[in-house]
């Protein structure tokens, strides 16, 4: 098994390079914001409860998160390996899916951190905003997402590093440039 986060600030390209490495490794994207969206667009009890911190920038709720993403993992049987694309967020989330994965028997085997300027993000996401729909794709909304990143989010890399599993990327790049970054670092892995 293969079990990678691709880890980052919002816009940095998490979702946009997740689309790559799961064409080439064939591995299983879980992403908690796509997840969140089609709960909100289904306006399940989840989604609608989602809502509001997602419109306000803030996290969803630890365990509303941890039990949505591990019902959608659950689903999924026989695979490679997943890609965890916004999750964990949280020292409690990085806990959690640390304990599920070392229970089946298919520890975390690499964090790819994706390093971009906040001028460079911000910018990414305000192109964007003109045509993603997202609700929270708005200057004010993408400031405090950023904020909370920097809070709740940005101290997990420490965790990571003090695991050896952390690969920072540099991801100013273009697109491609990217992706050659993170195939080096995954084939390294894999002794390819
Ligand atoms: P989530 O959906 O995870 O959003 P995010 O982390 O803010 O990140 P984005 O999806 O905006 O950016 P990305 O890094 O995926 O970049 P992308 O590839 O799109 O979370 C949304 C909300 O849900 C949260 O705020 C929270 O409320 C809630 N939530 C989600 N997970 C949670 C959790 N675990 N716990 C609690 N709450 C949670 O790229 C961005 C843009 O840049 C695109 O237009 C793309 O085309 C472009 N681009 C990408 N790469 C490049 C490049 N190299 N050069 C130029 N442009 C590029
Ligand atoms: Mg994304």
């Amino acid at each position: 098994m293969l079990n990678v986060i691709i880890f980052g600030a919002p816009g940095t390209g998490k979702g946009t390079q997740s689309e790559n490495i799961i064409k080439k490794y064939k591995l299983v994207h879980l992403s908690t914001g796509d997840i969140l969206r089609e709960e909100m667009r289904a306006e399940s009890q989840i989604g609608l409860a989602a809502k509001k911190f997602i419109d306000d920038g803030q996290l969803v709720p630890d365990g509303v998160i941890i039990d949505l993403l591990f019902d959608r993992a659950a689903k999924h049987k026989d695979i490679q390996g997943y890609i965890f694309d916004g999750f964990p967020r949280t020292t409690v989330q990085a806990e959690k899916l640390d304990e599920t994965v070392e229970r089946d028997g298919a520890p975390i085997s690499l964090v790819l951190y994706l390093d971009v300027s906040e001028e460079e993000l911000f910018k990414r996401i305000m192109y964007r905003s003109q045509h993603s729909g997202r609700c929270d794709d708005t200057a004010d909304v993408v400031r405090k997402r950023i904020e909370v990143y920097k809070h709740q989010t940005y101290p997990l890399l420490d965790y990571y590093r003090k695991q050896g599993k952390l690969k920072t990327i540099n991801g100013m790049g273009t697109i491609e440039e990217v992706f050659e970054e993170i195939e080096e670092v995954i084939d390294s892995y894999l002794g390819v």
